[in-house]
């Protein structure tokens, strides 16, 4: 339930970066030795992921934001299908079992509902690496054996995030040398680099988009800081900008966040690097409308569209946003609307749209909308909203705090996904915001 209305102050602290924690989790299966991983957000997502490794026998300890992985009590190498199949990311620890035990069994990945999201890239990579896979629909299992991983030259056809991190995952033990082509260069990659770096293994960027991994026998254990999370900082610049506030945000990485300070700063946003790690946001005058196409990075990043979005509605004039990464996920823009907000569903002209879209395009349905047209300003009314992704959750949250009134959102466990303790977080900014059961509303 949230009294919106009031501008946010105040400072807060960035977690860790969810993007890195879940993949820094599956890192550990390559050694038997422990790994420690300090500045873990504690969302359900990591709680989900240290699941999967639970759920192989893998001894998981979490104690406040560190968490402590032995993986040398591994039982098994299939992962259940309940646990699995909630986070796409249980996919990543298949590259890791056949380096280390030649087989994995992993299911057809879930996670967001933001498209289909298959993992066909990283499902040729591995195949190209010496791994025999096959899919079973009957039970929903891809099944992988290797009797060794071998190095290989793989060219990704389009950009992949975690299918960069699969291969990578896989190759640090290969036998042989894997150079990676048109390779994602996110930043989470680079901290997931560095960590297996700590472990012994050898991996450099030898030149834009390419990755080499040269496969090492053993891969030792590991004590590791997570980065911290650029979404997050995201999404409390554009709380305090859109409620008219002033945050200050304590472990920024302006480095990581080319693409948005550039755009918060054409819509009038204010940026003020306090100090290396400390920034200040706020909105000084009107909101300038944008135009706003996503990109792998280093360009504007998907997981900022919705925030920006709801950032669009009090904007001065009309702004577009065109997503390009995935192929659904303009999921908020209803909750939006409920609460007055004018946007419109528009498919901008694309030449050739199956190559120019990271998505595959054979998995566009019928209804789908690659971009929104946003007129603003309009004032937001309080609303009973629904939530079901979850950077689409933060986005109604905002919503709900730049709006006058009283809202009601309902499946906020989405939000819990990636952010933690949110409204305790907020509330030290000045949010009205609490936390009911569902039939206490
Ligand atoms: C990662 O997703 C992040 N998730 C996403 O953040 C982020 O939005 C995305 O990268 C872009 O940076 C994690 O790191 C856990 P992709 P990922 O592989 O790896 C399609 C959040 O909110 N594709 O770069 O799944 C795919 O369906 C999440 O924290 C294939 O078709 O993104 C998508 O449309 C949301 N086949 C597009 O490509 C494949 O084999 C980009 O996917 C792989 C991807």
């Amino acid at each position: 339930m949230v009294h919106g209305g009031t501008p946010l102050r105040g400072e807060i602290a960035v977690a860790g970066a969810k993007n890195v924690a879940l993949k820094a989790f599956a890192s550990a299966i390559l050694t038997d030795e422990e790994v420690v991983i300090h500045n873990v957000p504690l969302i359900a997502d990591v709680h989900c992921m240290l699941d999967v490794l639970t759920s192989l026998g893998i001894k998981v300890d979490i104690n406040g934001h560190t968490v402590r992985i032995q993986s040398k009590s591994l039982k098994s190498t299939t992962v259940p299908l309940d646990v699995g199949a909630r986070l796409r990311t249980s996919s990543l620890v298949a590259g890791p079992l056949l380096a280390r035990y030649g087989a994995a069994r992993i299911p057809n990945p879930g996670g967001c509902r933001i498209g289909a999201r298959p993992i066909d890239r990283h499902i040729r990579g591995l195949a190209e690496m010496g791994a025999e896979i096959s899919y079973h629909p009957d039970d929903g299992y891809f099944y992988l054996r290797a009797d060794t991983l071998h190095g290989a030259g793989f060219e990704f056809e389009k950009n992949t995030h975690t299918g960069t991190e699969a291969l990578i995952l896989a190759a640090v033990l290969a036998e042989g040398e894997t150079v990676l082509k048109n390779a994602a260069a996110e930043v989470e990659v680079d901290d997931l680099i560095s960590l297996l770096t700590g472990m012994g293994a050898t991996i450099k960027r030898t030149k834009e988009r390419e990755i080499v991994i040269y496969g090492v026998k053993k891969l030792h254990g590991v004590e590791y800081s997570l980065m911290p999370d650029r979404n997050e900082e995201v999404t409390f610049a554009l709380a305090a900008a859109v409620t008219s506030g002033d945050v200050l945000v304590h472990h920024s990485r302006r480095a990581h966040l080319g693409a948005f300070l550039e755009a918060f700063s054409s819509a009038g946003g204010q940026y003020e690097a306090v100090d290396a790690s400390t920034t200040r946001y706020r909105q000084i005058g009107p909101i300038k409308p944008t135009d706003i196409v996503t990109l792998p990075h280093p360009g504007f990043m998907t997981d900022w569209q919705a925030p920006w979005a709801l950032y669009m509605t009090q904007a001065n004039g009309i702004s577009t946003m065109h997503e390009t990464v995935f192929e659904s996920r303009f999921s908020y823009v209803s909750e939006l609307r409920k609460m007055g907000a004018q946007i419109e569903y528009y498919d901008p002209p694309v030449k050739n749209p199956e190559i120019y879209y990271n998505f595959n395009w054979s998995d566009r349905r019928s209804g789908y909308h690659q971009g929104i047209r946003i007129t603003g300003p309009t004032p937001l009314h309080d609303a009973v909203v629904e939530i079901d992704d979850l950077r689409a959750g933060a986005t109604v949250l905002l919503a709900a705090l730049t709006a006058g009134g009283t809202s009601y959102i309902h499946g906020v466990e989405q939000i819990d996904r990636g952010y933690e303790n949110i409204e305790e977080r907020l509330r030290k900014l000045g949010a009205r915001i609490e936390r009911k059961k569902e039939d206490e509303i």
